[in-house]
């Protein structure tokens, strides 16, 4: 039976996008460059996401598309039933599985505010007040997991609906509801008094601010926000036509995604400069320093509810995505059906969620801190982000790069581009660049290289 393709281009590169447009673009970039010193963190990211990402990129959805398989299907068709490489498509399943579990609970956070704006919840608060409402939600066991729980029946509800009247139609409706809520967000923050120091904020680089464990973090943070390292590219090219340019949709999808980072900074900083805060606050930038300022601006209980939409709709189009990882692999590899497949992993994946839900409440789990020096919602993020992606990743480079027929990897990346002229250079960059960074990168988080401390 002939693999169920995207019914639009358009539709592939906006679920595409929403996979790689998340709460790493909108939570985590901000606050990351902000910890890490904003300008020269920001660059790092850049080369990483050109450097790295884009070629990571094109070599997954060439992967998906030329096996037309989910990811450890993808790896026996091209290396072999019996081949151990096989274990990287078996990681990014592992690994899809392991972050939904916890993006779910920041996602249902960001829904919890959504609906704590509409009841206008900064009204007659002090800062301090409004600060600790996010410690009050993070210790608050229960309202984690109903939070959680309403998120992931959404995603399943998606993934149930199959790629093209789930994935494809859901990515149409949110991401343009997404871009205009940007557009909307930055527009205001243009009109506030510290836009100026914003942008300088994020776009002078400061050299003397960057550390060795803020450029690990930008090469780390580029296979997250893209999406990649795990096979959810490599899924969604799967549905992938032979006509489509896998060379432009990379483009496309790392730009689009880029942009919307950048923006989400445009948004923070300057409210944040605005008010005198620092722009150092850590993860709780957008949940306890963004509603404090919201407060104190006209019109800011509305712009609030946008805010936190904005956070939930990126986080959905990225939740199915690596709920779609997990849920065709299913379907490959045992014939589930997709409501099974889907069924059955998103209870999983919630139930293996549960314990990030309690994190911040100390009633369980309490000893894990203390083995593991982190609670087990950083644990599993630490987990996936640090070693799982970025190996992964690593991984499909190497096998792309060396260990692929070289005419086949020719043949995929060249059919339907246009820019067939390049696969010496992509080749290159896979083969030397890309494995010779990150094997410095991972050098330096196992402690065998060292400058700074380890973030
Ligand atoms: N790219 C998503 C984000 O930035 C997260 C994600 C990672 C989604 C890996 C799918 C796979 O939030």
């Amino acid at each position: 039976m002939a693999r169920v393709q995207w019914a639009s281009r358009i539709g592939f590169v906006l679920a595409a996008a929403g996979s790689a447009v998340g709460l790493g673009n909108i939570w985590k970039f901000p606050y990351i460059a902000g910890v890490n010193g904003g300008g020269a963190f920001v660059l790092i990211y850049l080369v990483s996401i050109a450097l790295i990402g884009f070629p990571i990129m094109i070599a997954e959805l060439l992967l998906g598309r030329g096996t037309q398989s989910s990811p450890v299907m993808a790896f026996s068709k091209m290396a072999g039933e019996e081949s151990n490489w096989k274990a990287v498509g078996w990681i990014g399943v592992a690994t899809g599985f392991i972050i939904l579990s916890y993006y779910s609970v920041v996602a249902g956070w960001s829904l919890n505010y959504v609906l704590m704006s509409i009841c206008d919840f900064t009204n007659d608060k002090s800062p301090e007040q409004i600060n600790s409402l996010f410690d009050t939600l993070s210790a608050s066991g229960g309202i984690n997991i109903f939070w959680h729980s309403i998120f992931m029946l959404i995603t399943i509800g998606i993934v149930i609906g199959g790629v093209r009247k789930g994935i494809e139609k859901w990515s149409k409706i949110l991401m343009p509801v997404l871009f205009v809520i940007l557009v909307v967000l930055v527009v205001r923050s243009i009109f506030m008094p510290g836009f100026m120091q914003g942008i300088e904020f994020v776009f002078a680089p400061d050299l003397s601010a960057l550390t060795a464990a803020g450029v690990l973090e930008a090469v780390g943070h580029a296979f997250f926000t893209l999406s990649l390292g795990m096979g959810a590219m490599l899924t969604y090219g799967s549905y992938l036509s032979k006509k489509e340019d896998l060379v432009k949709a990379s483009v496309v999808v790392c730009s689009l995604d880029t942009l919307i980072a950048l923006m989400a900074c445009l948004i923070i900083f300057p409210i944040v400069f605005s008010f005198g805060f620092a722009p150092n606050a850590g993860p709780g930038l957008a949940f306890k320093t963004i509603p404090v300022v919201f407060s104190q601006i006209i019109g800011g209980s509305l712009l609030s509810i946008l805010f936190f939409l904005l956070l939930a709709f990126a986080a959905l189009t990225s939740a199915i995505s690596l709920l779609e990882v997990v849920t065709a692999h299913f379907i490959d590899s045992l014939g589930w059906t997709r409501k099974k497949a889907a069924l059955i992993t998103g209870s999983l994946i919630f139930m293996f969620g549960i314990p990030s839900a309690l994190s911040g409440s100390k009633w369980i789990f309490s000893e894990w801190e203390d083995l593991f020096t982190k609670n087990f919602f950083d644990t599993m993020d630490y987990l996936a982000t640090n070693w799982m992606l970025p190996l992964g990743g690593l991984l499909m480079a190497i096998y792309v790069g060396w260990f692929a027929k070289k005419a086949t990897i020719r043949a995929e990346f060249t059919q339907g581009s246009k820019y067939g002229s390049l696969f010496g250079a992509w080749l290159f960059v896979l083969r030397f660049i890309v494995p010779i960074t990150m094997v410095v990168v991972l050098l330096y988080k196992v402690g065998i290289l060292q400058v700074g401390p380890e973030s």
